[in-house]
């Protein structure tokens, strides 16, 4: 398969650290050397489902493709406000499609688990066109009184059209189970069986582990990919990695040994959009044209779980 368009789309709302500032005890001084980051977007009275459905348009508008002809959907999303019906079959109607679709919850790796599902499909001859859309907003997922986790993230939508052909080099799947170090926890509906307390927990984060995590899997996933192609670190164009923070993507470039332009970021105005980072990514270097026919790309995200991917692909 090949990517042939790209789409993102971002709310409107942007908020700055000094505004985090106005009502939380933290700072620009603090977290932009931590983090990378400026300011980030942020759902206010949109919703996740228009932001999605606007990304896939515009990806489809790049691909030049029709709608009717996409034969699969697959969405990455971790939480929005339906719990059912998917969100790929809101997206399915809101473009007007007609295909099987489906959600996938692997955190921020959710592009590259999309990209493998997708890949699946088409080594087993089901589909032509496949259309991926990350939507994500885990500004609703935290406590905005948590200072150590709500300046980290920010929502967003990115989606990519697939086609036929040979430019997905190589997929790295991963997952080893820490679910301790990044988790959110939400009540369900009571019943007369259950007895137990339950109560919501906003999402939390061990920073530390989940940043040492970080860097071991996406540069040990990206070196197993380069290995097995028989490739070198130098014979990539474009890293393009998850957006977390710019010193986590400092780390793997130090690992790598390669310049800081091969690795272009959208951290300091994006933050950490979960599994959307790096579509979004993918379509803002696609729209500035810094990708060119026949580049190498690597790609790489990890997240909540723990689970982590990465995919060497040629433009
Ligand atoms: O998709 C995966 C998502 N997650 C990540 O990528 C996160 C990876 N981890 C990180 O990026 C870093 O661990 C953080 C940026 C989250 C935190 O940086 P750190 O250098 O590991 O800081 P820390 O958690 O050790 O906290 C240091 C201090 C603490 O104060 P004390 O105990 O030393 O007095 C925190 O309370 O900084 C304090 N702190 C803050 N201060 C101002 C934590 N958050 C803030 C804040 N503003 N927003």
């Amino acid at each position: 398969m090949k990517i042939i368009g790209t789409g993102s789309a971002l709310p409107s709302k942007i908020v700055t650290n000094d505004m985090l500032s106005e009502f939380l005890d933290t700072s620009d001084a603090w977290i932009y050397p931590r983090t990378g980051i400026r300011h980030r977007h942020v759902i206010s009275d949109e919703k996740l489902e228009d932001l999605a459905i606007s990304a896939a348009k515009k990806a489809l508008d790049n691909a030049g493709m029709k709608a009717e002809e996409l034969d699969f959907i697959i969405c990455s999303n971790v939480v929005n406000e339906y719990v059912t019906p998917s969100l790929s079959c809101i997206i399915q109607g809101g473009i007007g499609a007609s295909c099987p679709c489906l959600d996938i919850n692997c955190a921020c790796a959710g592009f590259i688990y999309a990209l493998d599902i997708a890949e699946t499909h088409y080594q087993a001859g089901k589909v032509k066109n496949v259309l991926i859309v990350c939507a994500e907003e885990p500004t609703r997922m935290t406590s905005w009184k948590d200072r150590s986790v709500c300046v980290l993230f920010g929502d967003g939508a990115g989606a990519a059209v697939l086609s036929e052909g040979d430019n997905i080099k190589g997929i790295k799947l991963s997952a080893a189970s820490a679910t301790d170090k990044l988790y959110q926890i939400r009540t369900l509906e009571p019943t007369p069986y259950v007895t137990k307390e339950e109560q919501d927990i906003p999402l939390q984060m061990k920073g530390q582990d989940v940043f040492k995590f970080a860097v071991k899997a996406s540069s040990g996933d990206i070196k197993y990919l380069l290995d097995g192609l028989g490739m070198k670190a130098d014979d990539i164009d474009h890293y393009l990695l998850h957006q977390a923070n710019k010193r986590i993507i400092k780390s793997i470039e130090d690992f790598l040994g390669q310049p800081e332009e091969k690795f272009p970021t959208n951290v300091e105005t994006h933050g950490n959009s979960s599994s959307a980072s790096c579509p979004i990514l993918l379509d803002e270097c696609n729209r500035k044209g810094i990708l060119k026919k026949g580049d190498k790309i690597a790609m790489s995200a990890f997240g909540a779980g723990f689970i982590s991917g990465a995919a060497i692909m040629e433009w």
